[in-house]
């Protein structure tokens, strides 16, 4: 069992200070405010959480737990430190990691005598890069060049909620640690080793982005279900019904599907039946935000990819897959048509391959569609990939009709994967 130091006894810090305890680690809670300290020294939680009380009184009784608002104490007996200090916002909206950044640098100058090896864990909720470029650089900056000890820094973000904190502790969806050392998350691990939740490991920069994109996933969905409230009363249907039913889909909706970074979205129904639900909010001054963001958020990331394409300097352009998805032959809104399109009309040379799409073979509004926005497409279309490639300065590739093709007819040759470079700055 392990011997860790909690710095921070708020919501987070105190939990898992009771819940670590609980599972037989000896654990020193540190936090500023000696009030918080002395309330958790007597077994009162600082913070209102169902059960914590009694957990709290347990362990601090049996003298697990105990609490400190001496930093050096607190690190003298422990060979393991999590950080849970606070990361509120700053009056611009950014990460506030003055305390953090504090304790970071308290831990390093704290660690001077030591010996052997200590592990700092940052459990706080930063962005991407503070740990590595601000927090990592304050602690070491504060440790003397004469130190001896061997410090790690990873962190491990939480998933607990207020008012059901024990029990999210006992039950997360997983527990991440960002590393790129296994056996420093292998220590890690083991201070949950009462945990029956499947361990991942990932470098630091995921960890911190994963836990931001749980958030605001959280909070989309609410806003999201709230609109869709507002549009289902409207339009006389039961919004509690409408989305009980939603959620019941979990192969299409409740799951992986579309939930992966790439090309717009576009297609017969998505935008279509968006704008419908759209125009009906706008008729009646429903004041939606949400859905009418997620066509402009598409167009945007289109403009993406014509940004890259300027970018390139490249005016011979290939593009491989047309149709909004591979197999199938649908152009309706598919954003390539919409693609090529603008690069067309940019003076781009553009030549296409999409084995799936046979003039001949279309008609109707699929017909329509394609006559009203590239209405050359027989001189553009090239079914040999071959021909393609000797055309082209610049390869895009926008459907999975690119995995079907021979790797070697992309070497050597400046590709844009429209499915995952538009990422990247
Ligand atoms: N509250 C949640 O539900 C929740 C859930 C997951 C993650 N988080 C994240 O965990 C972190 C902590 O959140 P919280 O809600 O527990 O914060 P909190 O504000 O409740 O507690 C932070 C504690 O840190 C203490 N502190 C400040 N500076 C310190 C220092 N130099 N040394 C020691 N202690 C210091 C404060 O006195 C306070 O007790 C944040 O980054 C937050 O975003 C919070």
């Amino acid at each position: 069992m392990a011997r860790v130091a909690v710095f921070g006894l708020g919501y987070v810090g105190c939990v898992t200070a009771a819940c670590l305890a609980r599972d037989g680690h000896t654990v020193i809670g540190v936090d500023v405010d000696s009030a918080k300290v002395a309330r958790v020294n007597a077994g009162d939680p600082p913070v209102s959480e169902p059960g914590l009380e009694e957990l709290l009184q347990k362990v601090t009784r049996s003298g697990a737990l105990k609490a400190t608002t001496s930093m050096p104490e607190a690190l003298a007996q422990t060979d393991i430190a999590l950080v849970a200090v606070g990361t509120p916002s700053t009056e611009t909206g950014n990460v506030n990691t003055v305390a953090v950044e504090q304790v970071m640098q308290q831990i390093g100058a704290a660690l001077a005598d030591r010996t052997g090896d200590y592990t700092v864990v940052v459990r706080s909720t930063l962005l991407p890069g503070i740990l590595e470029d601000r927090l990592e650089p304050a602690l070491r900056g504060a440790l003397p060049a004469t130190a001896r000890v061997r410090v790690s820094v990873c962190n491990n973000p939480e998933f607990l909620r207020e008012s059901t904190a024990i029990r999210d502790y006992d039950e997360p969806p997983y527990i991440l640690v960002g590393t790129t050392d296994p056996p420093i998350a292998e220590r890690v691990f083991d201070l949950y080793s009462k945990i029956p939740a499947e361990r991942l490991v990932v470098g630091t920069r995921s960890a911190a982005m994963i836990k931001y994109v749980c958030n605001a996933f959280h909070a989309t969905k609410v806003a999201f279900a709230n609109e869709i409230g507002v549009l289902a009363k409207s339009l006389g249907a039961d919004g509690h019904e409408v989305m009980r039913l939603v959620c019941r889909d979990t192969k299409l909706n409740i799951s992986a599907a579309y939930m992966r970074p790439g090309f717009a979205f576009g297609g017969s129904c998505l935008p279509k039946d968006l704008r419908a639900l759209i125009r009906h909010a706008e008729e009646q001054s429903l004041q939606i935000s949400l859905l009418p963001g997620v066509l402009s958020s598409n167009e945007t990331h289109l403009r993406r990819a014509v940004k890259l394409v300027e970018q390139s300097g490249r005016r011979r352009v290939g593009l491989v897959g047309l149709s909004f998805k591979a197999d199938t032959d649908d152009l309706r809104e598919s954003p390539l048509v919409m693609l090529a399109e603008i690069l067309l009309g940019k003076g781009y040379e553009l030549q296409i391959h999409d084995p799936g799409i046979e003039l001949t073979r279309l008609h109707g509004r699929n017909l329509a569609y394609v006559d009203r926005h590239l209405p050359h497409l027989a001189r553009l279309l090239c079914a040999d990939p071959v021909q393609l490639r000797s055309h082209s300065e610049l390869l895009l590739l926008g459907t999975d009709v690119a995995d079907r093709l021979d790797p070697q007819l992309l070497s050597g040759l400046p590709v844009i994967d429209l499915r995952r470079d538009l990422g990247r700055p």
